[in-house]
Parts: C-alpha cells; structure tokens; sequence
C-alpha cells in the first residue's frame, strides 16, 4: 500500500488537483471547497478531500520536483484509484510573449533528466499532457473567458534563477520542441499517468522570467494563482 500517504481506501475523490505546495492545497481546500476533510498529513503533504459545487475532488500537494510528484501520483493512480491528476503551480518564462502572471496549460514536457529510464528502462524525453483532460480545459476556459497560452514546458531539475549559465541551458532544449519556460514536476506527473493508464495535465501561472525583470508583488501572485484555481476547478467538475 502507499507509504507516503495516510488517507483510508475511499477517502480520496476520483479527481485530483495537485499544487506544489501543501499551504496552498489548506488555501484551496478552505477558500474554494465545501465539506472538507484532511485525509493525508504524512510529511505534511497536506490532502484534503471536499466538494466543489457539489462534485467531490481531493486536493493534494506533490512537493517540489520531479521525485516528490513521482511518488504522490504513482501512490494516488495506483493505490487510490484516482484517475485525473491536474497540476497547478509555477513556471519561469524562457519567451517574451510569456508575461508574468500568464496562466499556461501545458501541451507536453521535455526533460533532460532520466526519470523514464529509472522507472520503466525506457528512454523518453518528451511526453505530451492527456489530449482528454486537455480537451476539458480549454473549452472550460473559453466558457468561463480565462486567457491561457498553450504549449510546451522543459521540466527541469534545477530552479531556473539558480542556473549557472540560463541561456545555454535554453539553447540545448531541442528546438522542435519550443518550450516556452520552465517548471520542475510535469514531466514526472505525465509519465506515471501514461505509464499507469491514467489522466494527467497541468496548469502554471508565470512567475518569473528569463525575459523580464520584474518583480510580483505576494497579492499579484495570489490574484492569478485563483484563476488558475478556479479554471481547474471548473474543469474537473467537467470531467
Ligand atoms: N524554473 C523552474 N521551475 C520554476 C521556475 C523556474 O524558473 N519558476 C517557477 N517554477
């Protein structure tokens, strides 16, 4: 059974939003979900199980990086029965027609790293968002007018800021696949969810970028991390 998880068989919904950061998904659940329950508290990777406008979704939080969301979805998928996993985080923007506080849903993830050959001895590079949930997203987003950019994101492993050298990092992600910045879980998340049969996508806000200097004021950032919630939310009730 899961050792990273404490929650009983039944107590996680079919549907599953995955931010980052445990203080996040205690914000969503107590901002946004009706009845809410903490199921999980193991390594405080807070979950908590709840209604929105009726329709039960967990809410739980994967930690940061490839690793940590590999072991909650593997555990969740496979364990819970849980069959749609959307992510929602942060990215770093790599082009100018990303503007900071931009909502990105994801079309597939490139990684450098060798988390597929780990898992399955299989070498993969590249895997591509569910077209399903995808599909869901984007028309949940035009019947509730929230903008977004589609495309490609490199799932990396090391915070964008901290890079030694950014640019010659940007410059060997292979052309064809345009990535259009950088966030650190995708990759991971997609892989399992193909590898186990199962639904997986993800949505970011920008919250930094190698293009700009700006900095976002803690409100700015809350303001668009909410309509990335509340599209993701829209959608799973859609699902
Ligand atoms: N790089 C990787 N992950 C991120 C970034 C970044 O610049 N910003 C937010 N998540």
């Amino acid at each position: 059974m899961a050792v990273h998880n404490e929650a009983k068989l039944g107590e996680i919904a079919k549907t599953v939003l995955m931010p980052g950061d445990p203080m996040r998904a205690k914000y969503i659940a107590e901002t946004f979900l009706e009845d809410y329950k903490l199921v999980n508290n193991v390594r405080g990777m807070l979950a908590f199980t709840g209604k929105y406008k009726g329709k039960e979704i967990t809410v739980m939080a994967s930690g940061m990086g490839m690793p940590s969301i590999g072991i909650y979805c593997y555990e969740l998928y496979k364990f819970y029965g849980v069959e749609n996993i959307i992510r929602i985080g942060s990215c770093g923007g790599h082009v100018d027609y990303l503007k900071l506080l931009d909502v990105v849903l994801v079309s597939g993830s490139y990684t450098e790293g060798n988390f597929a050959r780990n898992m399955t001895e299989k070498e993969c590079h590249f895997i591509e968002a569910s077209e399903y949930l995808n599909e869901i997203i984007e028309n949940t987003a035009k019947e509730i007018n929230q903008d977004y950019t589609k495309g490609n994101m490199a799932c990396t492993e090391c915070f964008d800021p901290y890079l030694d050298d950014p640019m010659s990092f940007t410059n060997r992600i292979p052309k064809e696949y345009n990535a259009m910045g950088s966030e650190m879980e995708s990759f991971a998340l997609f892989y399992t969810a193909k590898h186990l049969g199962k639904n997986a996508a993800c949505l970011l806000t920008v919250s930094d970028s190698l293009c700009f200097k700006e900095e976002l004021t803690s409100e700015q950032r809350q303001l668009s991390m909410n309509n990335m919630i509340k599209l993701a939310l829209e959608s799973a009730i859609r699902i």
